[in-house]
């Protein structure tokens, strides 16, 4: 079993929010989509651009580089350009603090097809 580990605080997250962390070496995006929180890898499948960076509408994040839409709760590529999924990550609420755990998830669903 994995250790959680602290990344963040509520207060740091709003609503329709996404912050970068980092976990061992990974850079995750940590989202609050309509007051849940999900974690993904911060690093779109396209061309490497930072996620937390794009808008979070519902459960969907924007790449704010080319615009591709990914499904937070699964990780999920919605729409071009970029066509494979982001890992996503277990996280846990401890009273006000979010922790997550470094063991990725392999991103669901199959890949955007062409
Ligand atoms: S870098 Fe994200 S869609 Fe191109």
């Amino acid at each position: 079993m994995s250790e959680f580990v602290k990344v963040a605080t509520i207060g740091d997250l709003p609503p329709g929010t996404a912050k970068r962390v980092e976990l061992n070496g990974r850079k995750i995006a940590v989202v609050n989509a309509r007051g849940t929180i999900y974690a993904i890898d911060d690093t779109c499948t396209h061309e490497n651009e930072s996620l937390s960076e794009g808008p979070v509408v519902g459960e969907i994040i924007v790449c704010p580089k080319h615009g591709s839409r990914f499904h937070v709760p699964t990780g999920r590529v919605l729409s071009l350009p970029a066509v494979r999924p982001v890992d996503t990550y277990p996280v846990r609420l401890d009273g006000d603090d979010i922790l997550l755990s470094p063991e990725a998830r392999r991103g669901q669903g199959m890949p955007h097809k062409r």
